[in-house]
């Protein structure tokens, strides 16, 4: 029977790690070792990926790989990384080969603006509310100027806040609804700053406004927080070519064309392929997201809703193919920073964001799109063509070749063999065997 520990959080890594593994690990020293094998000997950088977060017994490593030849708006990117799965990396780079020898990708940002919101309930009149509020928004501007100096400096700042009625939805239950712009931060400290800043003035304000009763000068704040869906924070990625230029693996171009357009059709109809289909996208967006120290669960959770904004989950890519010309792109949400944040604290963040050559938010912003739009074109190209395994097993053989502790030359070997034979994992055990012995 295990008891609650009290004061975890105040144990050294090194007390943290004991007590783990006397606590859950049978006191397994190779535990142990594999655990401390992942600190870093520069003890300033080990100390800053310790502060990140609470309770760090080690780091985690994440492959950290480079796409290059990504043509974006002609301009020439090699674009991190950070990813496990094995054939990712492979497949950006392969679509962005592709799509270079075609005029490249085309990117366009559509919208910046970000969302908060203050949630609170009112049960009285609702006239005297927007009376209150027409006279409170002043105000409540002006309460956060001290929040917003530097950022309307850059440019930034509260764009508008409005009142809005959301009683269909709960008893009781309005918001003030408020766009922001943040230029090249993320905002969301910012934005949770000026809402709790918004939420304690209009709390205030309203105990001393002389139309409402006594009831109603008490207005409960529920919450004060950011919105990860940012429909209005958008960004648009596509490509295109001649039909003509898209004959693969024995198909014409026209075949090619149509049955990729059978495939986002399938993906735009059914929900369970379109959440695969997205997926991969989201396999090219989470990699870049995470290797230039942003937050890839926010974008996530906003990408994944905005496929399902007209009330159907469905594909976040469309395709058209008219007058002999192969369309494809793809319209998505993000809040992106490429200052704060982590951007500015992560060693590989920083690296990622210089070998992108320092972009704007917006900038990052079309380069994570044509990268979720590449892997996706490639995903598709792969199901339609070849089928996926082919791919994906070549790039799972290294990982098979290490779940058997292969020596180098096993692996050379095996490498070689497999370049022109079906890798499964039965197949790859089987040949393994066979040099073994
Ligand atoms: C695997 O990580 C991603 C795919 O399943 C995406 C797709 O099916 O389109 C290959």
């Amino acid at each position: 029977m295990i008891n609650p520990i009290s004061g975890f959080s105040r144990l050294s890594k090194e007390e943290k790690i004991e007590w783990l593994s006397k606590t859950y690990l049978a006191n397994n020293k190779k535990a142990r070792e594999i655990l401390t094998q992942y600190w870093n000997s520069n003890s300033s950088l080990q100390q800053l990926h310790e502060e990140f977060t609470e309770n760090t017994l080690t780091n985690y490593y994440l492959p950290f790989g480079l796409a290059p030849n990504f043509l974006i708006n002609n301009q020439l990117y090699a674009i991190p990384m950070a990813i496990e799965e094995s054939s990712v990396i492979a497949a950006a780079s392969k679509a962005a080969k592709f799509w270079g020898s075609r005029g490249g990708f085309k990117a366009e940002v559509l919208g910046t603006q970000k969302i908060g919101q203050v949630h609170f309930m009112y049960s009285g009149d609702r006239e005297k509310l927007q009376y209150f509020f027409k006279k409170v928004k002043p105000q409540l501007l002006e309460a956060v100027t001290p929040l917003t100096r530097n950022m309307e400096k850059r440019g930034g700042g509260v764009v508008n806040i409005e009142l809005r009625d959301k009683t269909d939805l709960l008893v009781n239950y309005h918001q003030l609804h408020c766009t922001f712009e943040t230029k090249d931060s993320m905002g969301a400290n910012f934005i949770n700053s000026c809402l709790e800043r918004f939420a304690e003035t209009f709390q205030a304000e309203a105990k001393s406004h002389e139309a409402f009763d006594a009831s109603e000068k008490e207005i409960e704040i529920v919450m004060s927080i950011l919105s990860n869906y940012v429909p209005d924070c958008i960004v648009r990625a596509e490509v295109s070519c001649p039909v003509t230029e898209l004959a693969d693996h024995g198909m014409s171009g026209e075949d090619f064309a149509a049955k990729f357009v059978r495939a986002l059709k399938i993906a735009e109809a059914e929900p369970h392929r379109a959440v695969t289909h997205n997926k991969g996208i989201m396999n090219g967006i989470d990699a870049v997201v995470l290797a230039t120290g942003n937050d890839f669960r926010a974008v996530e959770a906003g990408i994944h809703a905005y496929a399902s904004k007209d009330g159907r989950y469905t594909s976040l890519s469309h395709v058209d193919v008219r007058d002999g010309r192969f369309r494809f792109w793809m319209e998505i949400p993000m809040a992106l920073g490429t200052v704060g944040g982590l951007t500015g604290l992560h060693p590989l963040s920083k690296i990622a964001l210089e070998i992108l050559q320092k972009p704007s938010a917006e900038d990052l912003m079309k380069i994570v799109a044509v990268t979720g739009l590449a892997q996706n074109f490639a995903a598709v190209k792969s199901l339609i063509t070849t089928g996926i395994q082919q791919g994906h097993m070549k790039m799972h053989l290294m990982n098979i070749l290490n779940q058997l502790q292969a020596t180098v030359h096993e692996k050379e070997v095996l490498v070689n063999h497999f370049k022109t034979n079906k890798v499964s994992h039965s197949a790859v055990e089987e040949q393994f065997n066979k040099l073994r012995n």
